[in-house]
């Protein structure tokens, strides 16, 4: 029978600060190359980039940490980013807190694979917009057809700033 689902205060926080820096180092490295492409030729060059380095970016930061970070959410643009059954409950969580007004922080927990896990919201700033956001506002009809041309079973728009887009999560090795 597993043993350790439960885990200390001290422990607890130690995975806390953990998850924190890991989500704030990949989201600088992955935000810092988009709006780089995004400078240079606008979301016809930024897309096309997301496309092959987002997963790749991830899995390099993945290995540096010795760990492994995915972004997931219930309303998905790469299949690939599919919630597994406890990131679906987790995202359900977030949104039940959403629904109530409540404040979304990160959770740290043994899961049943006795690994640690971090999960923590993302949410959306204006310069997701132009990929992410509300048809024919921020997004035009042209980035549009480029995300569906990559991804024809695109879910991931028709957001505004600051709404719940989705998760990070990251599986500790150790
Ligand atoms: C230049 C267009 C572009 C911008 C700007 C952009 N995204 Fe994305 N986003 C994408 C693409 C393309 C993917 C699919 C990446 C892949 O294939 O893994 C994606 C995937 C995601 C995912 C993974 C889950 C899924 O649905 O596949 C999350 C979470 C996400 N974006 C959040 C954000 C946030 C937060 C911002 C702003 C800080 C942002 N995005 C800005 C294009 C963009």
């Amino acid at each position: 029978m597993a043993c350790n689902t439960s885990i200390s205060l001290k422990e607890k926080q130690e995975y806390l600060k953990k998850g924190k820096q890991i989500t704030q180092a990949t989201f600088k490295e992955l935000s810092g190359n988009l709006m780089q492409q995004m400078k240079l030729g606008g979301p016809s060059q930024a897309v096309p980039f997301c496309n092959l380095q987002a997963l790749p970016i991830a899995n390099q930061i993945s290995k540096k940490f010795d760990v492994t970070i995915k972004r997931t959410s219930n309303k998905l643009r790469n299949p690939k980013n599919s919630p597994n059954k406890r990131e679906a409950e987790i995202i359900k969580q977030y949104q039940i807190l959403l629904e109530k007004d409540k404040e979304l922080l990160p959770i740290v927990e043994v899961g049943s694979d006795n690994m640690k896990h971090y999960y923590a919201p993302i949410k959306l700033n204006t310069k997701c917009l132009a990929c992410h956001g509300e048809l024919r506002k921020k997004l035009s009809v042209k980035t549009d057809s480029l995300i569906k041309s990559l991804y024809p079973n695109d879910m991931a728009i028709n957001y505004k700033k600051g709404d719940f887009r989705g998760i990070w999560s990251i599986e500790f090795k150790n």
